[in-house]
């Protein structure tokens, strides 16, 4: 493909291959909150700052918790890109915030997005603390970050948006590290406030068990460009209404920090265990 002139998409794999040499990450991981420290695991690190790559969003807003950092890195016998930090649609109220981040890891070869996340459990099962691979997703603001492309192949196939075969390995990974690992239906929600308890009842009824505020655009993006899609999420709270306790982002993030050595273990142990 040709690129156009000051395409900040084939800048920034351009800057990035220069940057990671030899390594030829397969595999990116895209961090949410309480999922932070899995950066850390990775050695033979190179840190390359979003704002160093012009396809990348600028995170100034400082949602607390969240940084603008891409790390490659091994995991193991692994290579690995970790992005380190997502702008939000309820940041821009646009939703193709990571749409040029993404671009550019399928440029330099990437093939599959883990995508990790803090939610909202709204099943009895998903307490606080606990993971949720997800099956499937409910696009309940309806909007996309592909609105405004051309091509046919905008009309993307999100059929099994959230690959079969490697949610499978995924399962076999967790099993062995001994990590239950819940399956279920996200829900996108724009934010940034929590929900009503009414809609928690109708995102329930719709079939959904956790609520977010991220990670379906990303998704979208993904799969137009060809990667595959994992994506785990750490329940912080259950969702409103379901129980007494008052919603905030501080707690939302003093929760998943408790909880983020073993979703960290596990996430381990999942990308190791992906088959390419
Ligand atoms: N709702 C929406 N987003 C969230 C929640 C929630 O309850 N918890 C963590 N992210």
């Amino acid at each position: 493909m040709i690129s156009a002139p000051n395409d900040p998409v084939a800048a920034s794999a351009d800057a990035l291959r220069q940057r990671l040499g030899t390594r030829a990450p397969k595999i990116a991981v895209l961090l949410g909150s309480g999922w932070g420290p899995f950066a850390q695991q990775l050695r033979d690190v190179v840190d390359v700052p979003y704002a160093d790559l012009p396809a990348f969003p600028a995170l100034g807003q400082g949602v607390s918790g969240h940084v603008g950092l891409l790390r490659a890195g091994r995991l193991g016998a692994v290579d690995v890109v970790v992005l380190a930090g997502r702008q939000h649609a309820y940041e821009t109220g646009q939703p193709d915030g990571m749409k040029g981040a993404i671009r550019t890891l399928a440029a330099i070869g990437v093939e599959v997005l883990v995508q990790t996340n803090a939610a909202g459990g709204m099943a009895p099962a998903l307490q606080p603390g606990e993971l949720m691979l997800m099956s499937d997703h409910l696009n309940v603001v309806q909007r996309s970050p592909l609105v405004g492309e051309a091509g046919d192949d905008r009309f993307v196939d999100m059929s099994n948006a959230y690959c079969p075969r490697l949610r499978a390995q995924a399962q076999a990974a967790a099993q062995a590290v001994g990590t239950p690992l819940h399956e279920g239906v996200y829900a996108w929600v724009l934010g940034p406030q929590f929900e009503t308890p009414a809609e928690i009842r109708m995102l329930r009824t719709l079939g959904a068990q956790a609520v977010g505020m991220s990670t379906v655009p990303e998704t979208i993006v993904a799969r137009h460009a060809g990667l595959r899609v994992l994506a785990l999420s750490l329940i912080t709270n259950m969702a409103a209404g379901m129980s007494t306790e008052t919603l905030s982002h501080a707690h939302t993030l003093a929760t998943a920090h408790a909880a983020s050595e073993r979703a960290v273990r596990m996430l381990v142990a999942v990308v190791q265990a992906l088959e390419i």
